[in-house]
């Protein structure tokens, strides 16, 4: 138990909360990967850390991370980290922030030698190295040579191996952890300073104030505002709805990534690592249509594109099964001691959830939403941006960001995949570095603007207490279809229009909301209220932005505007929601300057992307 200092107790709507205040230089709210990564990077520091997570942390969801985790290692051919920079900025389709391309391209080995020391147990070559495997969109040669093999893996749970290891080394360091604590809010100051969160103790009810000198927000993505998604239930977006409360931007939402092979029905994930193996697609005349669309690349083009060729295939009538609507992934043709050996995860959910062996038949596949590009805006140490006029990079005090909640921007409007691993430990890892170099140890932590508190502690009473017509699970059904049907993999304007006014209509239900549970301890009921709250400010943010962004680019395919525009568009989304769901848009430069100038920029600049 960690130690705690003073209780006190609130008085909200006549209803008594006792608070128990605690102070830390650094609170990192979320226990995945990104948030492990600088809760260690902290606490090695000596800063006093507390990690406050809503599960337990290696039930976070990068333990479901598969593939692997990129980084120009070399150590199965040539390699660099211009040439993984330039993959990621043609993967961007050239909306990611330069900058911070370079950043994470440049770190990326530093970062995973790191991970190998902290004692991951990577899967290894036969001399003993790192074991690395091909991915989609990572070439060589600056997307004119061979695909590279870049992705290191531990066999097809790299994302388990990584959570354990941070974890371990966390306790190691002496970072306290707070389990099962819920995050509620950001406690503002009234100028605009972050100065702690509170959270919600689910096992007995408690309410807890962490005041500190920096939050880091590592919540992850809000995969779950969709009906179907690899993402896990516990993926709602939290860290994007405290801020987006707390008045900031969220940023580049409209993007959302569709991962290629979902197993069709169940939605878990069957890692692209399966075609980095050397896996292949096939539609219901037996042909390997990637060949059609991407002549070079093939199955390891990157995601969104593979995702809309799988989907033009069902369109036009080639898909497999009864209602010819999935595609066929085929590794019958591989070594069973290969899959048993580099693909065990895959091998036993292609059983549990298809009911197929892998060696024998193929796994029936669909695109299903896999990861956000958006979140909220941070440059490449983390901290938090709020654009002002005049100043677009503007950062807001003590509050930083990293992982699938951030957008620092490394991803653009599409991601490569296993350039999510390695976000996570690169911008975890530079979010500690930053502190280290911007938090004053010697000073005392700040005390919180009370008026925030009663704010944070009036709105968790009100969900509490909310007694409409309308379960917390029939709104949520009813936000994920609109979002599941209005914005897809392709879109277009009259699908996007009814997916605004759809989700307008969702959010003006929210009134009628009814939490059945009035209790404090093990509230479900209220939890999902709350997440529910967050994924919709996700999903409102998201469809608002991909509406008014008229061209195509990356995972945002629109069929009335098919071209993309870099005359008008290449340019970040801000979006701001205020209480009654309005949703305000503004646009933020990208940052085409590179980190150190040794990044040749004429190899960088737009161009068409071809596979
Ligand atoms: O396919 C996968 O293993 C997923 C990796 C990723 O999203 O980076």
């Amino acid at each position: 138990m960690a130690p705690s200092s003073t209780a006190t107790t609130a008085s909200i709507g006549g209803k008594a909360y006792p608070i128990i205040d605690h102070a830390y230089d650094v609170v990192v709210v979320g226990a995945g990967g990104a948030g492990l990564r600088a809760t260690l990077g902290m606490a090695e520091q000596g800063l006093k850390t507390a990690c406050i997570s809503k599960v337990f942390p290696t039930r976070s969801h990068t333990v479901a991370a598969q593939g692997g985790i990129a980084a120009s290692l070399a150590n199965m051919g040539p390699d660099s980290w211009q040439w993984h920079m330039f993959d990621t900025v043609k993967g961007s389709d050239y909306l990611g922030d330069n900058d911070a391309m370079e950043y994470l391209a440049r770190e990326a080995p530093a970062a995973v030698y790191e991970l190998e020391h902290y004692g991951v147990p990577f899967s290894r070559t036969e001399e003993g190295k790192i074991y690395q495997r091909p991915f989609g969109g990572h070439t060589t040669e600056y997307g004119e040579g061979p695909p590279v093999q870049r992705t290191c893996a531990a066999a097809d749970r790299t994302g388990h191996a990584i959570l354990h290891t941070l974890y371990g080394q966390s306790l190691r360091n002496n970072a306290e952890f707070f389990i099962e604590y819920f995050a509620l809010d950001l406690i503002m100051s009234e100028t605009g300073e972050c100065q702690g969160v509170i959270a919600w103790k689910l096992d007995d009810g408690t309410i807890h104030r962490f005041r500190s000198k920096l939050v880091v927000l590592a919540t992850g993505g809000y995969g779950r505002a969709y009906f179907s998604a690899t993402s896990a239930h516990t993926c709602t977006g939290d860290g994007g709805g405290m801020v987006a409360r707390a008045g900031l931007p969220l940023q580049d939402m409209e993007f959302v990534q569709f991962h290629p092979t979902g197993i069709y029905g169940a939605g878990c994930l069957i890692t692209e690592g399966a075609r980095g193996e050397g896996g292949y697609l096939t539609n219901s005349a037996g042909e390997r249509f990637m060949e059609r669309y991407a002549p070079t690349y093939k199955d390891l083009a990157p995601r969104d594109f593979v995702s809309r060729c799988m989907t033009m295939e069902i369109r036009e009538g080639r898909g497999v099964g009864k209602g010819k609507d999935h595609i066929s992934l085929h590794l019958d043709h591989l070594d069973p001691e290969v899959l048993a050996l580099r693909l065990p995860g895959i091998s036993e959910s292609a059983k549990i959830f298809a009911g197929v062996d892998l060696t024998k038949e193929p796994i029936p596949v669909i695109p299903t939403v896999h990861y956000n590009m958006g979140g909220i805006p941070t440059n490449y140490w983390g901290e938090v941006l709020n654009p002002k006029p005049g100043n677009e990079d503007a950062t807001v005090p003590g509050l930083m960001a990293v992982g699938e909640a951030g957008c620092a921007s490394v991803h653009g409007a599409n991601r490569l995949g296993s350039n999510s691993l390695i976000d996570l430990v690169v911008f975890g890892r530079a979010a500690s570095i930053r502190a280290g170099q911007v938090l004053d140890r010697k000073a005392a932590i700040p005390g919180v603007n009370a008026a925030a508190e009663a704010t944070i502690l009036a709105r968790f009473d009100k969900s509490r207490n909310a007694n409409g017509a309308t379960p917390t699970s029939d709104l949520r059904l009813r936000m994920q279809k609109v979002m599941q049907s209005d914005v897809a993999v392709f879109r277009d304007g009259p699908t996007l229009k009814n997916g605004c006014k759809g989700i307008s209509e969702v959010w003006a239900a929210k009134g009628d909301l009814k939490v059945t549970d009035r209790s404090l301890v093990w509230n479900s009921d209220l939890m999902e209220t709350l997440e529910f709250e967050n994924l919709m400010l996700n999903a409102i943010t998201t469809v608002y932005s991909a509406e008014a962004r008229t061209e195509s680019r990356g995972a945002h395919a629109r069929e009335d505007f098919a071209k993309r525009d870099d005359t008008n568009w290449r340019k970040h989304t801000l979006s701001h929601v205020n209480e009654a769901g309005k949703v305000t848009l503004s646009y933020r430069g990208v940052h085409t300057q590179t980190l150190t100038g040794e990044m040749d920029e004429a190899k960088i600049a737009p161009k068409e992307r071809k596979f």
